[in-house]
């Protein structure tokens, strides 16, 4: 590349512009680069100016040729600074490239897959409820829990436990409903009737259940339990239950397999905390039906955390009842299992 001006290398056009006298290169005495301006004379002229105006010729391109030099220098040094830093950026750019590919955008889409996975709809009923079961146990039944002799909270699997029947299989491992739950599903049950009925556990397990309803009147308190050491624990949390809290003191719990026992005759509460699989629960629910049929009678039905409802409404016999506003809305903010209550026709 060559930035000599494009006068610069053509010597006539500068001797003819000096040979005018320019008043600019007059005032200033030097026009930029170029060798000053000399006057000449008149005895010069005709005598040494032929001479000196080829010295100022050569000196011009000699200073001409050293700029454009300097210039060609300049800008092939700028180029190859410019393709360098361009070669740097490339690699640059491909290392980021590199390290986007297999960290950044990897660790992304682990981050985003986690966040679709924990905002899932399901996984967070899942995790409401978890804290919701959390919570009863800890906190909400901590008042409740105090009143036991043994222990009520926390579960306990069949395996190991000496079982009455044939049906050990079928049973669902223990853990005690929550105190509130309890109270919330009793809510629908109208406080006239409580009075004259009896109350039935099913799958009693350390009796909570038994001596929660024995703090309300019903005239005698059940329970059906068939491993022999939960029954046990049952018996004795009812006998050291603190009486003055009892408006019922007919509690007993019965050592036996549900399928063995009759419903009983008069009018009842029958509270199943998913004791056992679907198939023993209609034989039982079966049982009842068919006391129902002999003698029609009110009776109340409770199911805790069971899906049942088809079967209950094929019974004929009951229909579903809906539980009072408050406690409606509290189970549905804070019980981490369905409640449904049915009531029969009579
Ligand atoms: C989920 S626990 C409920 C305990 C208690 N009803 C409550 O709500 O706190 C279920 C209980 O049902 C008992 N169970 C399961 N199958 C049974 C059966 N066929 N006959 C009697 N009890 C049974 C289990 O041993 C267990 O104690």
């Amino acid at each position: 590349m060559s930035v000599v001006p494009p006068s610069a290398n053509k010597p006539e056009a500068v001797a003819e512009k000096n040979a005018q006298s320019s008043p600019s290169v007059q005032e200033s005495g030097n026009a930029g680069f170029y060798p000053p301006a000399t006057e000449v004379t008149s005895e010069q002229e005709g005598q040494g100016a032929p001479a000196n105006a080829a010295e100022f010729d050569a000196a011009r391109s000699q200073v001409a040729e050293r700029i454009a030099g300097l210039a060609d220098k300049t800008a092939d040094l700028t180029k190859q600074a410019t393709t360098s830093a361009v070669e740097a950026g490339k690699v640059g750019l491909a290392k980021a490239a590199k390290i986007s590919r297999e960290s950044v955008l990897p660790e992304l889409s682990r981050t985003s897959a986690k966040m679709r996975e924990r905002t899932r709809p399901d996984r967070l009923r899942k995790d409401y409820r978890d804290f919701l079961l959390w919570l009863h146990a800890n906190i909400l039944d901590s008042a409740t829990e105090r009143l036991f002799f043994v222990p009520t909270k926390g579960s306990v699997p069949l395996d190991g436990l000496s079982v009455r029947g044939t049906n050990r299989d079928s049973g669902h491992a223990y853990k005690p409903s929550p105190a509130l739950v309890f109270k919330w599903a009793l809510a629908a049950v109208a406080e006239e009737d409580i009075g004259r009925m009896s109350f039935i556990d099913y799958g009693a397990g350390k009796g909570r259940v038994m001596l929660l309803a024995s703090q309300y009147p019903f005239t005698q308190v059940g329970g059906i339990e068939f491993a022999e050491e939960l029954h046990d624990n049952a018996t004795m949390n009812i006998a050291q239950f603190p009486r003055s809290r009892m408006k019922c003191r007919n509690v007993d719990c019965v050592l036996d397999d549900v399928v063995n026992v009759a419903p009983v005759d008069g009018e009842a509460v029958h509270y199943f905390f998913n004791p056992f699989e679907p198939a023993i629960f209609a034989e039982v629910l079966k049982g009842i039906v068919a006391s129902y049929h002999a003698r029609p009678r009110r009776l109340y039905v409770i199911l805790i955390d069971m899906d049942a409802g088809e079967l209950m409404h094929k019974t004929g016999i009951f229909q579903e009842m809906k539980l009072p506003s408050a406690e409606r809305m509290q189970a549905q903010a804070l019980s981490p299992y369905k409640i449904s209550v049915f009531r029969s026709l009579a």
